[in-house]
């Protein structure tokens, strides 16, 4: 279907730097399509010392919205009318909806992230949780599971320090949850519901964060890594005979729930699965 664009076409789009490798474009625009509405989404790059002028832009074009990424979505947000409760705990803004000049922020990576764990049956209330990895995405992980109700989450970091820092801030902020730091041998010592791995470990290398025939207990695995679609960790749970998932969901549900955000509509969320599978097939 081609897009005509007419003087009432919504702008949307994506700010970072660089841009050119993102997968938001075409599971947007394909979205926007499948509801017949009249808007696109385009990608921005914009230089880290130019950020403040491209807020400003928004504003001035009244571009209806847009979505953050890498380096901008924590140093965007003092730029903002309002940013969520959920983005403030986080410390970091993914998407951006201009109403009517007023510049709201959330993210959604977190709950794209426990969306992505329906398609294992898995609920984290209550649960046991270990993750692997202390960066950006844990944290927005982190929350997420935390306002889900998970009722403990172990970090591992090869920096400890970063996985201890970030249990420190966590561990008093959600009444519900408790976080604590651990080393991967006392991980393995455990019984775990959910394993999550958001390391960047298996992304571009043919290792793994964790051996799982270690682990006393583990009943599933996610891995956020979506290229390539199957890491050597997902390898080895299927070898053992462990559900688990790997990061195309949460790219996906990401999506989605900034689409909901934007639209105050239901994502088309297997037209958006479809495409972003296109996309991702000649890697897998
Ligand atoms: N599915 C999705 O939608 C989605 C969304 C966001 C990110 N991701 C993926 O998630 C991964 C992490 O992203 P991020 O933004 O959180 O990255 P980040 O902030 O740079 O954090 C990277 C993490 O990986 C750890 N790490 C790196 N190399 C390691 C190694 N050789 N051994 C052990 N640990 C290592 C780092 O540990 P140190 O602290 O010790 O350096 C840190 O905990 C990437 O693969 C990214 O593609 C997926």
């Amino acid at each position: 279907m081609t897009l005509l664009i007419t003087g009432e076409t919504q702008i949307y789009g994506i700010f970072g730097y660089p841009v050119k490798h993102t997968f938001s474009p075409p599971m947007q625009n394909a979205a926007f399509q499948a509801v017949h509405r009249n808007a696109v989404y385009l990608p921005f790059e914009v230089h880290p010392d130019q950020l403040a002028t491209a807020v400003e832009g928004l504003r001035s074009l009244q571009i209806a919205g847009v979505n953050v990424t890498v380096p901008h979505k924590i140093e965007i947000i003092p730029y903002l009318d309002h940013v969520t409760s959920t983005a403030l705990r986080i410390g970091a803004v993914n998407t951006i909806r201009n109403d009517a000049g007023r510049l709201i922020g959330t993210n959604t990576d977190g709950l794209g992230f426990v969306r992505s764990l329906e398609e294992l049956s898995f609920h984290p209330e209550g649960s046991t949780i270990g993750i692997l990895g202390a960066g950006g995405s844990t944290r927005s992980i982190l929350v997420a599971l935390a306002e889900a109700n998970a009722q403990f989450i172990y970090l591992v970091n090869r920096t400890a320090h970063r996985a201890q820092r970030l249990a420190e801030e966590f561990d008093t902020r959600f009444p519900d949850t408790q976080v604590q730091a651990v080393s991967l041998d006392q991980l393995y010592g455990l019984s775990i519901d959910l394993l999550i791995n958001t390391t960047t470990v298996g992304m571009k290398d043919d290792l793994s964060p964790a051996d799982l025939h270690r682990f006393h207990t583990l009943h599933h695995v996610a891995d956020i890594i979506y290229s390539p679609s199957q890491t050597p960790l997902l390898k080895q749970a299927e070898a053992l005979n462990i559900p688990a998932i790997n990061g195309i969901g949460m790219l996906l549900y990401q999506g989605c729930e900034a689409f909901r955000f934007w639209t105050n509509q239901t994502a088309p969320t297997e037209i958006m699965r479809a495409q972003l599978l296109q996309l991702l097939q000649p890697r897998i």
